[in-house]
């Protein structure tokens, strides 16, 4: 019989590389403030991956992950944080909430990966979340937000890659932009994968974003009362390619298409 996989395993082996927001963004924050982070909120948790890797740095690290959908907190919950070691899983914590509502709770470091945010396509909900993750930061505390741009990730396009899945074989991942609206700065985008036996997971994941620019993005953090912003830009190569190392940045020439973090210090 056929073992189901669930399309959450899918979309993090594809998507994500949670050790490396964990093993290099703390460096910024320590930087911006002089401090280590400890209390981490990952919002838009989705699976929670982050999180749960946040936990294992030292005894000290907590974290909490924020989303709204029920099914993919209980896999966060009974897939990722369980296979964590009990002392781990007691120091990470997932909840259902919008993330548009500050919490009592307080932390150093509060991080929207993969561009959840662009879901928000107006500024006043845009600028609702930025307050409310401003309410919920300690004093020096840093918010991170992931940010993708450039021709690159606008154009219809479509991105094929083949990842290695335990226990099942090798899965195609397809990674489509459809037309870019210039008028209402709004795309659609979706993640197939097709599975090792032939079968097609069409529209696994299907987002409507609003591109929102690093300007517009520090307007906004400014307005919810950030005193500064940092922009981490990715350092090219020699061959003008990505070298994988950001720096802060105030002024670049265009890439193709970036990602790149834009950081409120609070
Ligand atoms: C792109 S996915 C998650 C990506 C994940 N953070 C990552 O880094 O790959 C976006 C997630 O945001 C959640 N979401 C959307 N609006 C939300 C809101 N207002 N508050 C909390 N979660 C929300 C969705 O349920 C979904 O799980």
């Amino acid at each position: 019989m056929k073992t189901p996989i669930s399309k959450f395993k899918l979309y993090e082996l594809s998507v994500q590389s949670p050790n490396w927001q964990v093993d290099y963004l703390p460096q910024f924050h320590q930087w911006l403030t002089g401090k280590d982070p400890l209390h981490f909120r990952e919002d838009f948790c989705g699976s929670g991956r982050i999180a749960c890797e946040w936990v294992k740095r030292s005894k000290k690290h907590k974290a909490v992950g924020i989303d709204l959908d029920r099914e993919v907190l209980a896999y966060a919950n009974d897939v990722n944080r369980a296979e964590l070691k009990r002392d781990q899983q007691s120091r990470v914590q997932f909840l259902r909430q919008d993330v548009k509502k500050a919490m009592p709770a307080k932390f150093d470091m509060i991080g929207a990966f993969n561009f959840s945010y662009f879901g928000f396509h107006e500024r006043k909900e845009l600028l609702r979340y930025a307050r409310a993750a401003f309410k919920s930061l300690k004093s020096k505390g840093t918010f991170f937000l992931e940010v993708a741009g450039g021709p690159g990730f606008i154009e219809p396009h479509r991105e094929v890659k083949t990842i290695s899945v335990p226990q099942l074989g090798k899965v195609t991942q397809v990674w489509e932009q459809h037309q870019f609206d210039p008028i209402t700065s709004v795309n659609d985008y979706s993640i197939h994968f097709k599975l090792p036996d032939g079968e097609w997971l069409n529209d696994a994941f299907t987002y409507h974003w609003r591109v929102w620019s690093i300007r517009e993005l520090r307007e906004i953090l400014k307005d919810a009362g950030f005193k500064e912003s940092v922009v981490l830009w990715e350092r090219p190569d020699e061959e003008g390619e990505g070298s994988g190392e950001y720096l802060p940045t105030e002024n670049s020439e265009l890439s193709h298409s970036y990602i790149a973090y834009v950081v409120g210090v609070k």
